[in-house]
């Protein structure tokens, strides 16, 4: 069958049309494959999706890397280390998942390690009648629309992507608080990446908190990421998915970065969540 692929208008994102996601046909898959590099973040609606077939369906496209360690130390989903689930429900008063309720901060997934993921698969199990909707932002728009000088100016630089923190601000578990960006742990990227698929360039940035730009004083690496962060996450950037139930959203890790609304903490909002390894970043 040939899926119908309609952009979103905006940024980025494209929802696909027709498909089921439990049986994708070669002929589907390239089509899928080929839509993702072109708009960034595809949304399929009314799926109906076990774990294995979310896992099946994100094998398609490389080998996954296991879920970080939740907030709360725990390791969830028995016997499905590629499930990473995102969630305020709580039972026995212990979370079942990451983020809670409040409001994730701009992202970019796992950058905090060497060799991040190159996609995050994000499926909606329930979600709350308002609030909690995620943004994307499209990080090749990023690149080209900041001034010239400043991308003179950030051409070879290297950023370290903090891992102290996760999105929405909860401590990672056996990291140090350390707020100062110099001495936080993480892992260093350039600041502007080729896309190895498109061999577009796209900014790179991963969180705000405690990001540093190597070998600056701290004021001046705090003073360039303040202004690349407000080009960065301009409106006219960005998409966001208003979550239904049986939504699978798919973004590409090397050209965007995500966040989320908050929502009312007596709400429930259930996610599971895969991450497809990436290869190492080619420098820009
Ligand atoms: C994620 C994430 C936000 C959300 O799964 O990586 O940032 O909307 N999720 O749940
Ligand atoms: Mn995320």
């Amino acid at each position: 069958m040939v899926l119908q692929v309609r952009p979103t208008g905006a940024a980025l994102g494209a929802e696909i049309i027709g498909a089921d996601l439990r049986s994708v046909a070669e002929r589907e898959f390239a089509q899928i494959h080929r839509a993702w590099i072109e708009h960034l973040v595809l949304l399929f609606r009314g799926q109906s999706l076990t774990d294995d077939d979310l896992i099946g369906f994100s094998r398609r496209f490389g080998a996954l890397d296991w879920a970080p360690v939740q907030e709360t130390g725990r390791r969830f989903v028995e016997g499905k280390p590629e499930i990473y689930v995102v969630s305020n429900v709580t039972e026995n008063g212990v979370p079942i998942g990451s983020l809670g309720s409040g409001e994730a901060v701009w992202h970019t997934d796992m950058s905090y390690i060497s060799d991040p993921p190159k996609a995050s698969m994000l499926y909606a199990l329930q979600v709350p009648p308002r609030g909690g909707d995620t943004g994307f932002v499209n990080m090749y728009g990023a690149y080209e629309g900041l001034p010239e000088l400043l991308k003179r100016r950030i051409e070879g630089l290297k950023l370290k992507h903090d891992g102290t923190y996760n999105s929405g601000g909860y401590l990672r578990l056996g990291v140090e608080a350390v707020d100062d960006p110099v001495n936080s742990v993480g892992a260093v990227h350039p600041l502007v990446c080729r896309h190895p698929e498109s061999g577009r360039r796209a900014l790179y940035l991963g969180r705000r908190r405690n990001a540093y730009i190597i070998g600056m004083p701290l004021s001046e690496s705090e003073a360039m990421l303040d202004e690349i962060w407000s080009c960065a996450t301009r409106d006219e950037l960005t998409w966001y998915n208003q979550w239904r139930v049986g939504d699978l959203v798919m973004w590409d890790n090397r050209c965007t970065m995500h966040r989320r609304d908050s929502f009312d903490a007596g709400d429930r909002r259930i996610m599971h969540r895969t991450q497809i390894k990436g290869e190492t970043r080619p420098a820009s």
